[in-house]
């Protein structure tokens, strides 16, 4: 069976701290692993509310975690949808929430799901085909100039992001971009011979990211996510977030930030008038990021940022 090896499990775990009777919601299923180390370490006795955009995860992690078939509800639909499903299972609150984000090790190896650009597959990115999403190709169907150079650039952090983008409008109008093999090949292709041969990673890497978050509109997810997650969350509940990339960790940042305020009417207002009242109390002053021991053994974990906070 395919194994995703999960990240900071540990960590995740010591924040959570699973309680029997608890009830939990792992946004990110994936391959399960974390779902089932929060039931291993309630003994089956709390429940976890899943849910993943890629069935082919769901399917996976059902097999996993079939122990505990009565402890685990998965659902194949976005984490934003949480409160359908806790509505369902007549859930009022949580005792904690993990997002593990990104894409999965079974996503960038199955060549049809197209994330890969070491294996030829078709353009698509989507991590789930029915939240109406918009594959890759169709999204370079349409767009200008200005706007992939600013997905690159900004969703990419890629330097090159303008002679990619223009690398790839040419070659979508002189005879179109099927594959991703296609794709990753005009991107190399536009970086300068001497930048390539310096680089560490394939020259593809910061362009697929770029176009993966924009696809599945990874960055507006996590914004909506957050802002509706808290008010769902018992006393003293705890909310745990893995990312990878740090346009998401600083999402994260700031939004546990202004929960963890008061007022956030400007300095020097007499009186408070936004009437904000804080409502995390963040544990991880800093993210944590993984062990050495756990990058040498999963250097996809590499890029690992931790950070937890707790309902008040
Ligand atoms: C890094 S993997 C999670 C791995 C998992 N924690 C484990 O231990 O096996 C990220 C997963 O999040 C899913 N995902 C990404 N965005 C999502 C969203 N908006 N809603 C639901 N699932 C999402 C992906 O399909 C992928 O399976």
């Amino acid at each position: 069976m395919f194994i995703h090896q999960s990240v900071m499990t540990r960590e995740a775990i010591d924040f959570l701290r699973p309680l029997k009777g608890g009830r939990y919601f792992d946004g990110t299923l994936g391959l399960g692993g974390h779902s089932l180390k929060i039931l291993e370490a309630c003994q089956g006795q709390c429940s976890v509310l899943c849910t993943d955009l890629d069935q082919d995860a769901i399917d996976l992690a059902r097999q996993r975690l079939a122990g505990f078939a009565d402890r685990a509800f998965l659902f194949q639909d976005s984490y934003n949808n949480f409160f359908y499903y806790m509505n369902e299972l007549g859930w009022d609150e949580l005792d904690g929430v993990i997002l593990d984000l990104g894409v999965s090790s079974l996503q960038l190896e199955t060549a049809e799901k197209g994330f890969s650009f070491v294996k030829d597959g078709p353009l698509d990115m989507r991590m789930g085909r029915a939240a109406g999403l918009i594959p890759a190709s169709r999204l370079l169907e349409r767009i200008s100039y200005y706007e992939l150079k600013k997905i690159i650039s900004h969703y990419g952090e890629e330097p090159m992001a303008g002679k990619i983008a223009r690398a790839i409008l040419d070659a979508k109008q002189k005879h179109g971009i099927r594959t991703t093999l296609e794709l990753a090949g005009i991107v190399e292709r536009a970086y300068p011979a001497r930048r390539r041969a310096m680089a560490r990673n394939h020259p593809a890497t910061r362009t697929f990211q770029a176009l993966r978050i924009a696809v599945n509109k990874e960055l507006e997810s996590l914004e909506d996510f957050l802002k509706n997650i808290v008010g769902r969350l018992k006393p003293e509940a705890r909310i745990v977030i893995i990312s990878f990339h740090s346009l998401e960790d600083r999402i994260v940042k700031h939004f546990f930030r202004r929960e963890a305020s008061g007022c956030l009417c400007p300095p020097g207002y007499p009186v408070c008038e936004c009437g904000h009242e804080k409502k995390l109390r963040i544990l991880t002053k800093k993210p944590l990021t993984p062990s050495e021991q756990e990058i040498r053994d999963n250097p996809r974990s590499r890029s690992a940022r931790l950070r937890a906070a707790e309902r008040i």
